[in-house]
Parts: structure tokens; C-alpha cells; sequence
């Protein structure tokens, strides 16, 4: 059991930046309303109340005019949202960090990074994530045991069937501290889509902890429908359990 000490606090940055333009729903996906809520609001609302939770950021693009809006609709505590959004997701991370470094965030501290389109995020697996990694060296990410047999394609036909044994599927959260997320970053190349492989560009090997399938990116138009019927499926189950 993790004790409630100052090294329990993390903090939550949630790239916000992309055109989400394989969604196909004519706006960036984090505005998509789930049950009548915005998916970005599903996401952040999962980390609220989760014991250690400070300051954190939502980093959109320069020219987002909705993201304010929706947070005074739907007002969510230690978030703030910054307009520094950049070309990549990484570039995105970055700012965010310096958002955080600008408003005292220490080098050591935790930050989880976790996308808006994750939007089935919940508190346990947050909880999951904390314990695993808050006293692990490196730091990790939720991930999920391949479940299905994998192919590489060659012109629209399978070229090869490969090996599964032992491949995961990367999800987020994904834990890391502050200041060595900022360097790994900084320096990666241009190919990297999460923030585990900028770790793993420099020399370190981050854990990864069991996850579950639900916590899935809302990628593609049917994904929205999926995302739907699962979060009706919850409040259901809540109204029966009160
Ligand atoms: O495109 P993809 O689904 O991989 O994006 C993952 C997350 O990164 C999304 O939440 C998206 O908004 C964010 N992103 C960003 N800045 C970019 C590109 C993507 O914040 N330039």
C-alpha cells in the first residue's frame, strides 16, 4: 500500500493537439460528445479524485477556441489548459512539461501523459499504474498482451505471420518523471508516437503494466459507437448499484 507522502503526487499532461482526422467526424475527436459529453471531458475526469492528483495541463492547438468553453461547462479541478500545441504529439508533451515547469513542477516529479481519444480511462487503472510505478527507477505505461495473431501485409496480402509471443500493445497512461520524459524527448527522432519509445531511445526500459482492452483510443468513426455503449453500460450499472 502506497502511503499518502509527498512522493505520492503526480501530475497528468494530456496532448490535445491533433487534427484527429481518422475519426472522420468533421472536428478534432476530443470534442465528439460521448453521452452528451465531450470525449476530453470523459478523459480528464477519469484522474479526478484519484489520490495525489495536482496541477496538470491540457495542451491544445494555438488557434482551439473550444477548449475553454468546455471547461467552463464542465469546470475540472487542477487542469489547466495551455495553447502551445505543436506539429507532433511529442512536440505537443514537450510544451506541456514546460507548462508544468513554468508553474514550479519539480525535475523528479511524476507526470502521466495520457491520450484525450482514451476515453474509457478508470480510476483503478490509474491506481494500477501509480503503485507499479511509483517506485520503480525508470517509470512505465498500461499496456495489454497482444491478443490476436499478427500479420505484416505486402500489397494488401499477408506477407508474413509474426511472432506474437511476447508483444504488447502500448496504451497510456504512461508514467515517467518529469525531467527525464523532457530529455528523453528532446532528444528522440521524429518517428516516435509515444513517450515509452523516446525512453527507450535513450538506453532505459520502462515496465509495462497489465491493462485492459476498454481503454482503447477512439480512432476510427466506429470506435465513437463502441466508446458510447460502453460508458452507457457504466451508468447504467451505476444507477443500479445506488
Ligand atoms: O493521432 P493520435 O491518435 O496518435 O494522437 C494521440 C494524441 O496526441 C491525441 O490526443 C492527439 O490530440 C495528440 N496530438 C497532439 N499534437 C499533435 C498530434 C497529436 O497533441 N500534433
Amino acid at each position: 500500500m502506497v502511503t499518502d507522502t509527498p512522493d505520492r503526487r503526480f501530475h497528468v499532461v494530456i496532448p490535445c493537439a491533433g487534427s484527429g482526422s481518422r475519426a472522420n467526424i468533421g472536428a478534432p475527436k476530443q470534442y465528439a460528445l460521448l453521452n452528451g459529453i465531450p470525449m476530453v471531458v470523459h478523459a480528464v475526469r477519469s484522474f479526478q479524485g484519484v489520490r495525489g492528483l495536482s496541477q496538470s495541463v491540457l495542451v491544445v492547438a494555438p488557434d482551439d477556441s473550444a477548449m475553454v468553453d468546455v471547461f467552463k461547462q464542465w469546470p475540472q479541478p487542477k487542469f489547466f489548459v495551455s495553447h502551445t500545441g505543436g506539429a507532433t504529439r511529442a512536440q505537443s508533451v514537450l510544451a506541456g512539461l514546460n507548462a508544468l515547469k513554468a508553474k514550479g513542477v519539480g525535475p523528479d516529479e511524476w507526470v502521466l501523459v495520457h491520450d484525450a481519444a482514451r476515453c474509457l480511462l478508470t480510476p483503478q487503472l490509474i491506481e494500477k499504474l501509480l503503485l507499479a510505478c511509483l517506485v520503480d527507477k525508470v517509470g512505465g505505461l498500461l499496456a495489454l498482451p497482444l491478443p490476436d495473431t499478427l500479420k505484416s501485409e505486402s500489397n494488401g496480402r499477408v506477407d508474413i505471420t509474426l511472432d506474437r509471443s511476447g508483444k504488447w500493445l502500448a496504451q497510456t497512461p504512461q508514467m515517467f518523471r518529469l525531467e527525464m520524459l523532457f530529455q528523453a524527448l528532446m532528444s528522440a527522432d521524429e518517428s516516435v508516437t509515444d513517450e515509452a519509445s523516446a525512453m527507450e531511445m535513450s538506453g532505459l526500459s520502462p515496465l509495462l503494466v497489465p491493462s485492459a482492452a476498454f481503454n482503447f483510443k477512439v480512432t476510427y468513426a466506429e470506435d465513437l459507437q463502441m466508446a458510447q455503449a460502453i460508458l452507457a453500460d457504466r451508468s447504467v450499472s451505476t444507477v443500479l448499484a445506488t
